[in-house]
């Protein structure tokens, strides 16, 4: 109801300029979605702070402002007679012909009402970032999830989405990892597929180990960095291979969440990070402390009660992670060919992470980096725990792989695919079962990722993410799938141009449902909260399955048969819509 609401908002603000154009200046209608359907679709809650400079009653204030209203017929063509309720709110709702005209603007439109915005520009959605030689966790399953959404939900908006893999491809950690396979397994470092993620895996942490324990080793690693940096040929190739092995073990994960992402990894801004020392000197920032380069932060206190500071250049001249953030901010910002030309940048990491964004963000501004009007934004996530409330580990202890987990959640639909098969007495083909349990396992783990409000932790149970009732993915899909089942039972859901006419409640309740999907984007687009999507959807769901359940659909005549299927259709199409902008493929049937 975008168009709806922008319409509202200004005929309330030409109403109220009409009825006190002596404060003009203070004048907001202050429109905001209802808060209980008995309260009809909107509400304006503008008169209230004129109480004040007006020196009047608010409820006076807006009498004032609806008798205003009542003289413009365009109003009076949108909406019923306004009420006012409490100290001076303002009840408006819109008349029934319009919302069924709205309603059926969109049963041709692929967009679902959603309007395709005007100044579109490049956003980045940097996310997944895992990092090379290491396993990827469940944090970055998060990461993986949530950014993609993001990415979606900005690409149907209509903006270019750069979604980019910053994966930790570069820095100390290949020294020691280097080092070590030269000595244990050297063939690693030489021949391609010499070893998979989880051999590699172990050999990083016995490096680690060997790095923490024993000096001579820790001054070879030194030496394979430098040599690294260097762009030794036999260290580089051994660098490669191991980047394409976790390369290709990451990419499995991909194409199982069905996620396109363009790796740009930190390596890539090594050529600019001397720049960035360079400008921050310019810039006047940069301090020498304890033979470290550091920008104090403004604002941000240590313990020990003086400022903190970003390091980006270490006492032995290696550079940080935050060195390689401010590089790809420059970059990022920068106008093609030289560099994205984005106005927008997301990170989707965990909350952990979120002083250091705060640390390169601020430092990024005071040197002047971040165009005006462009946007730099961390989207952060809390941890994934177990049904105990703790780190989500293994029945041994260890960490869950993401393989093993998607795996188990698959294998898990399938077993609850055959049971309700089984108590049903249902035949279906292996293919059908396969197809199935693949599509609800993935989409229950993502939809319990994304319902939950990314900033608290959220505690994984698969019993409560592949349950069929309750704020899940199989609570969604069912319905789509009973969408479906209306049409192989006969209805013609191609209803294009159906007159429209509802009566009943339930079918009203449906249609302003249904006419939220474009408001609820356009927020996901602004707070970046996927979840706000998922509960629409869900409360979508229960709507329709209200709807579903009391009112005949198959059973009508002539024009309520056709404005039925009509919601039918508007349904499914809506969820299959906002599940596709979650990441998640829905079924005919299931
Ligand atoms: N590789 C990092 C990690 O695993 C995440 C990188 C996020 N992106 C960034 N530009 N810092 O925690």
């Amino acid at each position: 109801m975008l168009r709806i609401a922008q319409a509202l908002d200004t005929q309330l603000r030409e109403a109220m300029q009409r009825a006190f154009p002596e404060v003009d200046a203070l004048l907001d209608p202050q429109l905001v979605p209802a808060s209980k359907p008995e309260f009809g679709d909107f509400q304006a809650n503008g008169a209230l702070p004129l109480a004040k400079p007006l020196k009047q009653a608010p409820r006076q204030i807006a009498a004032a402002i609806v008798m205003a209203l009542k003289a413009d017929s365009a109003f009076t063509a949108l909406c019923l007679e306004p009420q006012i309720a409490g100290p001076g709110f303002i009840n408006l709702t819109i008349r029934p012909e319009r919302l069924a005209a709205e309603l059926a603007t969109r049963l041709g439109d692929q967009r679902l009402g959603v309007p395709a915005v005007e100044n579109a520009a490049p956003v980045v959605v940097d996310f997944s970032s895992p990092n090379i030689a290491k396993e990827m966790h469940v944090g970055h399953l998060r990461s993986t999830i949530i950014g993609d959404s993001l990415a979606r939900v900005l690409e149907f908006r209509g903006h270019p989405v750069l979604r980019l893999n910053h994966v930790g491809d570069w820095g100390t950690q290949f020294g020691m990892l280097i080092t070590h396979l030269k000595q244990v397994a050297p063939e690693t470092l030489s021949t391609a597929d010499a070893v998979d993620l989880g051999d590699l895996v172990a050999f990083y942490r016995e490096a680690k180990k060997r790095f923490d324990d024993d000096e001579a080793f820790q001054v070879k690693s030194r030496e394979e960095v430098v040599k690294l940096q260097g762009a030794d040929p036999l260290t580089l190739k051994a660098w490669g291979l191991l980047c394409d092995q976790s390369r290709r073990e990451f990419q499995k994960i991909y194409n199982r969440l069905d996620i396109r992402l363009s790796e740009r990894g930190e390596s890539f801004y090594n050529p600019l990070l001397p720049g960035v020392i360079e400008g921050l000197k310019d810039a006047e920032l940069l301090i020498t402390d304890d033979g470290a380069q550091c920008v104090f932060l403004q604002g941000v206190i240590g313990k020990d009660g003086k400022p903190l500071p970003v390091i980006v250049q270490k006492r032995d001249g290696g550079f940080n992670y935050a060195t390689t953030d401010l590089a790809a901010i420059r970059y990022r910002f920068a106008s093609i060919p030289d560099g994205d030309a984005a106005r927008r940048v997301i990170y989707v990491t965990d909350a952990g992470q979120a002083n250091h964004f705060a640390g390169v963000f601020q430092v990024a501004e005071r040197a002047g980096w971040i165009p005006e009007g462009a946007r730099l934004q961390h989207v952060p996530f809390g941890l994934v725990q177990g049904e105990d409330g703790k780190k989500l580990k293994t029945r041994s202890g260890d960490t869950v792989r993401l393989r093993d987990l998607l795996d188990e959640s698959v294998e898990r639909a399938e077993a609850d695919l055959r049971r309700r098969l089984e108590e049903e007495g249902r035949q279906e083909t292996e293919s059908f079962i396969q197809l199935v349990a693949g599509t609800v396992g993935l989409a229950a783990v993502k939809y319990a990722d994304l319902s939950q409000n990314r900033i608290t932790n959220y505690q994984f149970s698969f019993d409560r993410m592949l349950a069929l009732q309750g704020n899940t993915a199989p609570y969604l899909l069912y319905a789509v799938v009973r969408i479906a089942g209306i049409a192989r039972k006969g209805g013609d859901l191609d209803v294009a141009t159906a007159q429209l006419q509802f009566n009943e409640p339930q079918e009203w309740s449906l249609v302003r449902e249904l006419l939220k999907f474009d408001a609820v984007i356009a927020e996901v687009e602004e707070e970046l909260l996927p979840n706000r999507l998922c509960s629409y959807l869900f409360e979508l769901s229960q709507v329709f399955n209200r709807f579903y359940d009391q009112i005949p659909v198959l059973k009508a005549q002539s024009d309520a048969l056709s404005s039925r299927l009509a919601l039918c259709r508007l349904t499914a199409d809506t969820l299959k819509s906002g599940l596709g902008l979650l990441g998640i493929a829905t079924l005919e049937r299931m």
